[in-house]
């Protein structure tokens, strides 16, 4: 059997994670490492020796338990640098309609993926969304049909070369090569995401400590793929603030007591904390602490969907509502404050058809590991620009674009 294996590099902890690939392209997952994230800030690396120590710390204890040694790992890029646009290119095939081959559809990418080169970033996706076959729209597979224009639309996802070759530069060091990097909400939604949900129109967000990435599929695309620098850290550090608490004091408040909507806490029900420098625990009321934590997720939500609007979508278009994951998610009452502030149906994703050590990651910290794993499976739309590992002279550079997109087109295709 093919063994996959999987980093997801957080803010507050780093997952290693080993699959094995049964022949119906199924992963079970057999080993599982998790350690306390250092040296990793909202995606960026702050400290490389302490990064890289953690991330080999949690690879090793994923290797112990699935009995396997690892080299190559899929990992997770994050961060405010994740950037996307849409890209929508046209080819003449012929005067005369002849079928559409495979290499049109290449030809097609490679123009979009050219055109979205920028200074300072890197491509990681290029995700071909609808077809338009002359005047035929909606066309999900072309190859094989007749025409004599073909139109894609593509979804193109950057990020930012210094955030991505330092986190590679941390896995490298770990002693691992890092093969693949995928944008952390396209991760969480392989690992979450029904295809109905996709088809329906679905806002995905993955809140984790540092970073809320997120993701708009429309018409079982996506169409905006970001993070902003803002999530469950935010909440506790207002914790710490407003009830003059220290921060391990404020994180343990927010789990074991925090709602996320103030309008379900019960009039005068007290909570008891302890106070920064007091022995004595005294009590507030639990409405008051949900008011503290409801009004740092009104503005996440509010930059989020300012985001969409900001490019042209309507939040409204979700049909099938919002999809909530990563570590925050686990908040009492975030399925409610969602639908309260969007007036979308909304439900908490945790890793679906999971086989393997199934109760272990069946929570949603381990949403980007598991759909790491998955990109690979199938790398559907995974742009790889280089190898890291085998480029360690910077010699990428040398390579010219269109080299590294037939590279790309080879692995997705
Ligand atoms: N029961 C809970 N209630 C509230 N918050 C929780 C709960 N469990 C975990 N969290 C929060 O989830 C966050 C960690 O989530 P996660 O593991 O997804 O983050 P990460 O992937 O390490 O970070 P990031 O993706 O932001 O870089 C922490 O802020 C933690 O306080
Ligand atoms: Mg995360």
């Amino acid at each position: 059997m093919r063994t996959v294996a999987s980093v997801d590099v957080g803010t507050d902890k780093i997952v290693a994670l080993v699959g094995e690939v049964d022949p119906y392209g199924d992963v079970h997952i057999v080993g599982v490492g998790s350690t306390k994230s250092k040296g990793i800030d909202k995606g960026s690396v702050t400290r490389l020796e302490v990064a890289a120590r953690a991330i080999a710390s949690a690879v090793r204890e994923a290797e112990e338990m699935s009995g396997q040694k690892i080299g190559n790992v899929i990992i997770n890029v994050s961060g405010p640098t994740i950037k996307s646009q849409n890209e929508k290119d046209t080819i003449n095939i012929s005067p005369s309609p002849i079928e559409v081959e495979q290499s049109h559809i290449n030809r097609l990418l490679e123009m979009s993926i050219a055109r979205a080169k920028e200074d300072g970033a890197e491509i990681i996706h290029a995700v071909p969304r609808r077809y338009i076959l002359d005047d035929q729209e909606g066309i999900e597979d072309p190859v094989g049909l007749i025409g004599s224009k073909l139109t894609a639309q593509v979804h193109i996802v950057k990020v930012g070369t210094t955030l991505s070759r330092n986190l590679e530069k941390a896995v490298s060091s770990a002693g691992f090569t890092p093969t693949s990097r995928v944008a952390s909400a396209l991760a969480s939604a392989r690992a979450v995401l029904r295809e109905e949900e996709k088809d329906d129109g679905v806002l995905l967000l993955d809140m984790g400590a540092g970073l809320t990435d997120f993701v708009f599929f429309l018409d079982g695309y996506p169409v905006i793929t970001g993070s902003i620098p803002l999530a469950g850290n935010n909440i506790t550090k207002d914790i710490s603030y407003f009830m003059k608490v220290d921060q391990e004091e404020a994180e343990r408040i927010k789990k074991e007591n925090g709602v996320a909507l103030m309008d379900i806490v019960k009039e005068g029900e007290v909570i008891k904390i302890k106070p920064r420098g007091e022995t004595r625990e005294v009590s507030i009321e639990k409405r008051r602490l949900a008011e503290v934590i409801q009004i740092r997720l009104e503005e996440i939500f509010e930059k989020i969907v300012e985001h969409i609007e900001s490019l042209g979508f309507k939040i409204e278009n979700a049909n099938a509502g919002i999809v909530i994951t990563g570590g925050s998610a686990n908040l009492k009452g975030m399925k409610e404050f969602i639908e309260r502030f969007t007036d979308l149906p909304a439900r908490i994703g945790k890793p679906t058809e999971l086989t393997g050590l199934k109760e272990k990651i069946e929570d949603p910290i381990y949403s980007t590991a598991v759909g790491l794993l998955r990109y690979g499976v199938t790398p559907e739309g995974l742009l790889s620009e280089r190898k890291v590992g085998a480029n360690t002279n910077n010699n990428y550079k040398v390579r010219n674009f269109l080299d590294r997109v037939k590279e790309f087109l080879r692995e997705i295709l």
